[in-house]
């Protein structure tokens, strides 16, 4: 820490203040990261849809001005107030305010408070931890929250929505590796449609063919669950294709916050729509499914193929990449 003194390091900033809105790389120190319990060296964060609404005015996620967005980080701790936490420890950290007031992940430097980490799971190293990032953790979440609802790997097979981004790549390598069938709905054309069999998915649709399914309250029952971080029309169509009992986790809205419905899914099949929150998720499930990700669901097709690192320089390109739904598979930000 001494050593450091007043090093200056670059990190991605955003502003809003009485010179209006910017966002780019400014060489700033660590007296300039507001105070917490541990300071980490980070050396991988990821690009999350989330990120790319921090980086622009009309994003509505920030909730306070300046901040250095990357809701994801995994490092090493370099110095600490927390006991649970000592220098050399690796961690990473996803969620709570991180990137949206608290100053996040595109730095290679953060304080954190410890509250917040998780030490690193056996298996993973920052790198992969950061490619899994708040969209890995999000897809287990929804595998978790679909097998709760009593489904295994003889119900059926499980939609994934939203298929190339973050949350349904991840969602694709979890279910596959854990021997589900996986359906893939996307919006993307032939080659990405071939990258999805090779993530894992048993068949690909696309989303067209997944609209055109939903002619009314109850469609034939074909998926045992869903997992869907594309929310609006997708979600309204879903909810009548689920079999009897099945359960659909929803995570997002790509395709738009508001949806239609009626009670008939509900009442007639007993399907579950479970809202799926990875910011605030507790810690002790936090940890224990981090624990799953860096074991039997670690999501080795996706880690192996699709994951793309990017400097701070090729940041802002990439943020806007995400923004258009361009996005394909996980993407890293190498920081130190
Ligand atoms: N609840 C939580 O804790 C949590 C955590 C992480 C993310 N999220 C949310 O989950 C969503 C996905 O996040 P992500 O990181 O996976 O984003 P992403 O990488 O951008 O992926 C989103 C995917 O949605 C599909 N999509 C995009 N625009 C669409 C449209 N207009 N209609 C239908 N589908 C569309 C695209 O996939 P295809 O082209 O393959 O269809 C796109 O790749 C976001 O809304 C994000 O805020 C929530």
């Amino acid at each position: 820490m001494e050593t450091l003194g007043n090093q200056t390091f670059q990190a991605y900033m955003v502003r809003k203040d009485e010179e209006g809105f910017r966002a780019g790389l400014e060489q700033i120190t660590l007296a300039d990261l507001p105070e917490a319990d541990v300071t980490i060296q980070v050396e991988y964060s990821s690009v999350n849809y989330k990120d790319g609404l921090a980086s622009t005015e009309g994003g509505k996620v920030v909730r306070g001005y300046p901040v250095i967005p990357g809701i994801d980080l995994a490092g090493t701790v370099i110095d600490s107030s927390d006991s649970r936490f000592k220098k050399g420890d690796k961690v990473l950290a996803t969620g709570y305010e991180l990137g949206v007031k608290h100053f996040g992940g595109y730095s290679p430097y953060a304080k954190v408070p410890g509250d917040w980490l998780v030490p690193l799971p056996e298996g993973l190293t920052t790198k992969e931890a950061m490619a899994i990032g708040t969209a890995g953790f999000t897809a287990a979440m929804s595998v978790e929250s679909l097998l709760r609802t009593g489904i295994n790997q003889d119900s059926g097979p499980v939609l994934v929505a939203g298929a190339s981004g973050g949350v349904g790549s991840m969602a694709i390598s979890i279910l596959s590796e854990l021997g589900f069938e996986v359906i893939a709905s996307t919006g993307k054309k032939e080659q990405e449609q071939e990258l999805l069999q090779k993530l894992g998915a048993t068949e690909v649709i696309t989303r067209e063919e997944a609209y055109a399914k939903g002619k009314g309250p109850l469609s034939a029952e074909r998926f045992a669950g869903v997992v869907d971080p594309v929310g609006g029309k997708m979600l309204e169509v879903v909810l009548g294709s689920v079999k009897y009992g099945g359960g659909v986790a929803l995570s997002g809205m790509t395709g738009g916050y508001q949806f239609e419905s009626s009670v008939i899914p509900f009442i007639l099949r007993g399907v579950q729509l479970i809202g799926i929150d990875s910011v605030y998720c507790p810690a002790e499930r936090r940890t224990q499914l981090w624990k799953h990700l860096g074991r039997e669901w670690k999501p080795k097709s996706a880690l192996q193929m699709g994951v793309n690192e990017v400097s701070l320089e090729q940041l802002p390109d990439t943020l806007s990449r995400i923004l258009e739904g361009k996005a394909v598979g996980r993407t890293v930000v190498k920081l130190s």
